[in-house]
Formats: structure tokens, C-alpha cells, sequence
């Protein structure tokens, strides 16, 4: 009686164990997050940013990218890309597209900061892949004009502004890549770009150089809103000579309409002077 009630307890408490077991087991994900450090296990705050972040997916991206991530007909498979590519895509509001086959372009970020992450988390936890780098700041200039010469300048114009570079492609002005994007982008290699391996240092400086192009002085003339190779002498011709043209054939037109006036005006001034109440020429003979 005593040993059945001792082995039933026994049990009960095999079965909790083993029940707890398996909730702690089905409740991390056995991937470790990318960049969360070497092997190590999601904790539970982490998981269940995960959870939101995976409902976030299956709401938003899923429809592309596939109700696990794996891809399908409209997006490719998002496992392995890491943190990186996930935080540029959505801080630059690349993604989501709203339709399939609608250009990436750069926008306003669709989601909030906490929707990001935890997209980010999600999307990271798919599979090992690039984490978010931390760009350092106050990197070498010169040596980021250096290597943005070198690597960049052919792309994205020796300012930064941006250029068409065929095929439909466009590299964008960098003007409102921070720090972070700038570190992401040369990861990753959006688009048309293609990914590079810069050490911490090279990109601290590529980066410290790209917002000193955003904040230089431009002492080759106005800056025309960092529009790119404009000259301002061609706005000068096609924007302030047409201007200059109508100005004058206004004037012009003007000019004729009130010509009659001053003789009007005139007209007087002579009857008083035939009335003789000119004092300014010699007293006429009377
Ligand atoms: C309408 C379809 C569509 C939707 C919705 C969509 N995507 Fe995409 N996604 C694409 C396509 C197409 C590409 C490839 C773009 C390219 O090659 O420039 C892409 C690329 C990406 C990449 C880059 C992958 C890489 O190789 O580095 C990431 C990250 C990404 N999407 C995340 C998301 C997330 C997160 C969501 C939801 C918030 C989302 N996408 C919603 C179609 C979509
Ligand atoms: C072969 C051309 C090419 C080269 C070389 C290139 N890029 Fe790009 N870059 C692009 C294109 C195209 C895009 C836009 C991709 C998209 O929207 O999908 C881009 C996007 C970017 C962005 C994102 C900007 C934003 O605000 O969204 C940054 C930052 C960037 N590039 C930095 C660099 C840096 C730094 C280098 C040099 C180390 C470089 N790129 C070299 C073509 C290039």
C-alpha cells in the first residue's frame, strides 16, 4: 500500500518533470539566434520577441517569403541572410513590397522600432547568418575618402548623390544612410551592390567619411540638393535665362500698353508754358 502510494507519487512527479521538459524544449527554438554569441540558446524573453516577430512574418511577409521563411514564387528564401539584411530592409522600408514584382525602393520604415526587432529576431533566428554591425564612430576620413574611391564612388557618384547605373538599377544617394545602414549595406550587398569585407576599422571610416560628404561645404557652387552631376551653370541656363526672357518680354509688353502716358503727362506742363507761367526760359516778347 505505502510502495504503490510511493511509486504513484513517483509518477506524478516523473510526469511533471517531463512535461516541464518539454514545454522549456518546444518553447526555445533549438537555432541560436545569429550574432547572440557562439551556440548559445534563446532565453525566454528572447523567444517570445521571436513569437511576435514570427506572427508579425506570417501576417506581413509570409505571403512572399513563405510561411517559414523558406521563400516561394514572389520572394526568396530569408533563411541564413541574418540580422544584417532583415534590419536594412526594414529600417530603409525596402521591404515589404506591397506587391510582387513592385520595384525595392528606399521609404519610410513600414514598422515601429519594437516590430522591427522583433522581425529581426525572427528572421534571424531561421537560420546562422551576418548580425547587425556595430559601426563604430569618430573613424579615419581620409581613409574613408580613400576607400570610398576606390570601391563606391564608381556606383553612388564621387558625392555620394547617387546615379543610375543601368540595367534599371539605381544607386541611391546616400544622404540618409546612417552609420548603421552603411555597415549593413556593405555586408550584405543589396540589389545591385555587391557585398564587400571590410574590417571594423575600414567601415568606421567609410562611414565617418559618408557623413562628412552629407555635411561638407561645397565650395564648387550650390549643391542643388545633392541632385548629383548638375553643373549650376546649366541651371543658370535652363532655369534663370527663360526666366530672364519673360521678365524682359513682360517688361516689354508693359512698356508699350502706358507708352502714351508721359506725352498725356506732358500735355499740361506745355499749355502753361503757353500760358506764361514759364519762369525757367528768357521772358518772351510781348
Ligand atoms: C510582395 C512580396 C514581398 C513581401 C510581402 C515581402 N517581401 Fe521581402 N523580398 C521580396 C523580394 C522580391 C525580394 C528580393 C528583392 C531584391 O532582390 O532586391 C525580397 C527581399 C527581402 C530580403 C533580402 C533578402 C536577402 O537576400 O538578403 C529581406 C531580409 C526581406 N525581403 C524581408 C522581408 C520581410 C521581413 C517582409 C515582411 C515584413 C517582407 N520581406 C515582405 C518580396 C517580398
Ligand atoms: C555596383 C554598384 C555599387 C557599388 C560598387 C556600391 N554600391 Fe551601394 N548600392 C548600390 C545599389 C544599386 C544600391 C540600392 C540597392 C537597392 O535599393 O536594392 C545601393 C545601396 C547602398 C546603400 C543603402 C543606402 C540607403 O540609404 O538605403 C548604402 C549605404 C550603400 N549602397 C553604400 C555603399 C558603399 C559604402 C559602397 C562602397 C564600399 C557601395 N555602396 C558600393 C550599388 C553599388
Amino acid at each position: 500500500m505505502r510502495g504503490r502510494a510511493r511509486s504513484a507519487a513517483g509518477l506524478v512527479a516523473l510526469g511533471v518533470a517531463v512535461g516541464a521538459g518539454a514545454i522549456a524544449w518546444l518553447g526555445s527554438p533549438a537555432t541560436p539566434v545569429a550574432g547572440s554569441g557562439g551556440g548559445s540558446v534563446l532565453t525566454v524573453a528572447e523567444s517570445s520577441v521571436v513569437e511576435a516577430g514570427r506572427a508579425l512574418f506570417v501576417a506581413n511577409c509570409a505571403s512572399c517569403h513563405g510561411s517559414q521563411g523558406a521563400g516561394g514564387p514572389n520572394g526568396p528564401s530569408l533563411v541564413g541572410v541574418g540580422a544584417a539584411s532583415a534590419d536594412f530592409y526594414l529600417r530603409t522600408g525596402r521591404m515589404p513590397l506591397s506587391a510582387p514584382g513592385q520595384r525595392v525602393v528606399r521609404q519610410d520604415p513600414h514598422f515601429d522600432e519594437a516590430d522591427i526587432e522583433a522581425l529581426v529576431t525572427y528572421v534571424a533566428s531561421l537560420g546562422p547568418g551576418p548580425s547587425v554591425p556595430q559601426v563604430a564612430a569618430g573613424g579615419d576620413i581620409h581613409r574613408g575618402w580613400q576607400l570610398f574611391q576606390a570601391n563606391c564612388a564608381a556606383c553612388h557618384n564621387a558625392t555620394g548623390s547617387g546615379n543610375a547605373i543601368g540595367g534599371g538599377f539605381v544607386a541611391v544617394g546616400l544622404g540618409q544612410a546612417d552609420a548603421r545602414t552603411i555597415g549593413e549595406a556593405t555586408i550584405i550587398g543589396p540589389g545591385a551592390m555587391p557585398a564587400f569585407d571590410f574590417d571594423p576599422q575600414a567601415q568606421a571610416a567609410l562611414a565617418a567619411y559618408i557623413r562628412w560628404l552629407g555635411e561638407a561645404p561645397t565650395p564648387g557652387g550650390a549643391a542643388i540638393g545633392q541632385t548629383g552631376p548638375v553643373a549650376e551653370g546649366f541651371i543658370g541656363v535652363a532655369v534663370g535665362l527663360p526666366l530672364l526672357l519673360l521678365s524682359a518680354l513682360f517688361i516689354a509688353r508693359r512698356g508699350g500698353r502706358t507708352a502714351p502716358a508721359p506725352s498725356e503727362g506732358r500735355a499740361p506742363a506745355t499749355d502753361a508754358t503757353r500760358g506764361g507761367h514759364d519762369d525757367g526760359g528768357p521772358e518772351p516778347d510781348r
